[in-house]
């Protein structure tokens, strides 16, 4: 097994060689996820995303379309550079900015800052227990009080969950990629110290996955 450095530098790799592959990896149309996120943001009022592990984009240029401003990040600059390429092509280039960052690392943001954070996909990857809780400290302290965020991520419903090779520490390999599946208590732990707002079970795609769809709220003060 390799370890938490390893692993994370080879995902990195891997991610970076499958978006030099194909400039629409993940599809060109947005997912469902940012489809529902984008009414319940606008609903709230909010007009200003943080995007964690965007990928080439196709949620974040769905959320700019829909009158959002985005800030998109991920650790794959192939992916940033198609996403920067699409939202100019777009003209939503005013609306979208796109930037490196590993979401192990502290959240660039001041505390406090940021109205909604979305990431679909990204904390179902190659990430330690305790990376998964320090990430989700930083969302909390980026966000506003009452600030947003929206994630979803493989569930343990999932019907490659327990078929797939486990390769250490609850991460199981698919092709060439590292996922965790998500259980309700571990969706439960990583909404301590927030008001959750909602677990939803979704499915989506061919095959299909088995998702969960997290709303929580960073609890404003009393
Ligand atoms: C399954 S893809 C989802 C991409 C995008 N959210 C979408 O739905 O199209 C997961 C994304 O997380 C990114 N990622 C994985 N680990 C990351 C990390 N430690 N820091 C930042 N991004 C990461 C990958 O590069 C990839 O773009």
């Amino acid at each position: 097994m390799k370890t938490g450095q390893e692993l994370a530098r080879a995902q990195q790799d891997r991610w970076q060689r499958a978006y030099l592959a194909d400039p629409t990896l993940h599809g060109a149309e947005p997912s469902a996820a940012a489809r529902w996120t984008a009414k319940l943001f606008g609903a709230a009022g909010i007009d200003d995303v943080l995007e964690l592990g965007a990928g080439q984009g196709r949620d974040a240029l769905y959320l700019a379309r829909q009158g959002f401003s985005v800030h998109a990040t991920d650790f794959s600059e192939a992916a940033l550079d198609q996403l920067r390429l699409d939202a100019q092509r777009e003209g939503l280039d005013d609306r979208v900015t796109a930037a490196l960052h590993d979401v192990r690392d502290p959240l660039p943001p001041a505390d406090a800052t940021v109205g909604a954070v979305y990431a679909n996909l990204l904390l179902n990857m190659a990430f330690t227990h305790a990376e998964l809780r320090s990430l989700v400290n930083e969302i909390r302290r980026v966000l506003r009080p009452g600030g947003l965020f929206v994630y979803t991520v493989w569930s343990t419903d999932d019907l490659c969950y327990g078929k797939c090779p486990e390769i250490g520490d609850g991460l199981f390999a698919k092709g060439g990629f590292a996922a965790r599946f998500f259980d309700q208590a571990l969706v439960h732990e990583l909404a301590e110290r927030w008001e959750l707002g909602g677990a939803d079970a979704y499915q989506e795609g061919p095959e299909p996955r088995r998702l969960w769809r997290v709303t929580q709220a960073k609890p404003a003060p009393k």
